[in-house]
């Protein structure tokens, strides 16, 4: 399969909203550019010895922060609007929402089918420019970067896991994991080293070379999560990340994600209704009809605050 054909398949699976070329929405997509450069030579993970849990591993990686300050918000959006043109009719599926994401919390993002929790989050996630209002990544302005900057700074902050998993069905679970990282010019001996580590991390050690058809969902699940963690993201955006999942097999994604809040530091920003992982929750965020009804904070016991 040569490159292009990879790109897409994975710019078909991803569909993602139009505000890329359509053709480099996948190396877009990761940050895949040439320009990507300073910090970005991770360790590898197998040069230290002491490994032996996904916090050292997350510790070795190396990985680029664009921003450790805790007190700039990671993501924060301003009177944003999300209006899309049906023919003649115009529906505005977000109506000014405000909203600043810091470090290290674990954001559970509420409400009914249709409110628009998808539509936050790709805007979050940077996937989707707004119509209207502003978003910041990293204090940039998204819609003053260009599509390069733009993809350089998502692809090292965030992880994304979504409901459909979104794997390339004609790549194998290590080579799925690993693309990423091919993005983000990994070195390729560290790169496959590192794909190796978080397969293992998640449990798939023994299913490298099967398809994503050949894995049950919950497998498929983990892959992605895998692929979610390669770069070392500092934020992890799951958009209902159980809902294709057994009960069982998504509490153990979810738990998992819980544990890279709570071990790792990870940002989390999670739409799912799952009683358990609400527990997790630092804020809860209601959407209603395109518009944030409440933010409710919580302590960490889950109690409200
Ligand atoms: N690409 C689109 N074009 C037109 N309408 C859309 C599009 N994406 C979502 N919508 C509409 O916007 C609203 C919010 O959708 P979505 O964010 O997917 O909701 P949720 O994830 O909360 O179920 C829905 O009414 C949906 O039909
Ligand atoms: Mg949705």
């Amino acid at each position: 399969m040569t490159l292009t054909e990879i790109l897409d398949t994975f710019k078909t699976k991803l569909n993602l909203p139009k505000v890329m070329n359509p053709l480099e929405r996948a190396a877009d997509f990761y940050g895949g550019s040439s320009k990507v450069s300073e910090g970005n030579e991770s360790r590898d993970l197998n040069d230290n010895p002491d490994i032996n849990s996904i916090s050292d591993a997350i510790r070795s990686s190396g990985a680029v922060r664009v921003s450790q300050n805790g007190e700039k918000p990671f993501i924060r959006l301003t009177g944003v609007w999300k209006i899309y043109q049906m023919g003649e009719v115009d529906f505005a599926a977000l109506k000014g929402i405000n909203l600043e994401i810091y470090e290290g919390e674990f954001l559970v993002v509420l409400g009914p089918s249709g409110s628009g929790k998808s539509t936050l989050m790709n805007l979050i996630g940077c996937l989707d420019l707004p119509s209207k209002g502003t978003v910041f990544l990293d204090s940039n302005d998204i819609s003053g970067l260009d599509e390069s900057e733009l993809a350089r700074i998502r692809g090292q902050m965030i992880g994304f896991i979504f409901q459909n998993f979104n794997l390339i069905p004609t790549l194998n679970t290590q080579e799925n994991v690993l693309l990423p990282l091919e993005f983000q010019e990994e070195d390729a001996q560290t790169a496959w080293k590192k794909t190796d580590y978080l397969l293992e991390i998640v449990g798939l050690s023994d299913k490298k070379q099967n398809l994503p058809s050949q894995l049950s969902g919950g497998q498929r699940q983990r892959v992605a999560i895998a692929r979610s963690l390669a770069v070392n993201p500092p934020i992890i955006l799951a958009d209902e990340p159980t809902g294709n999942l057994d009960s069982k097999t998504g509490s153990y994604i979810l738990e998992f994600l819980a544990e890279l809040h709570e071990k790792e530091g990870k940002t989390i920003i999670i739409v799912t209704h799952d009683l358990e992982i609400i527990k997790h929750a630092t804020r809860i965020v209601y959407l209603k009809d395109g518009e944030i009804e409440k933010i409710e904070k919580r302590k960490k016991n889950g109690l409200e605050e």
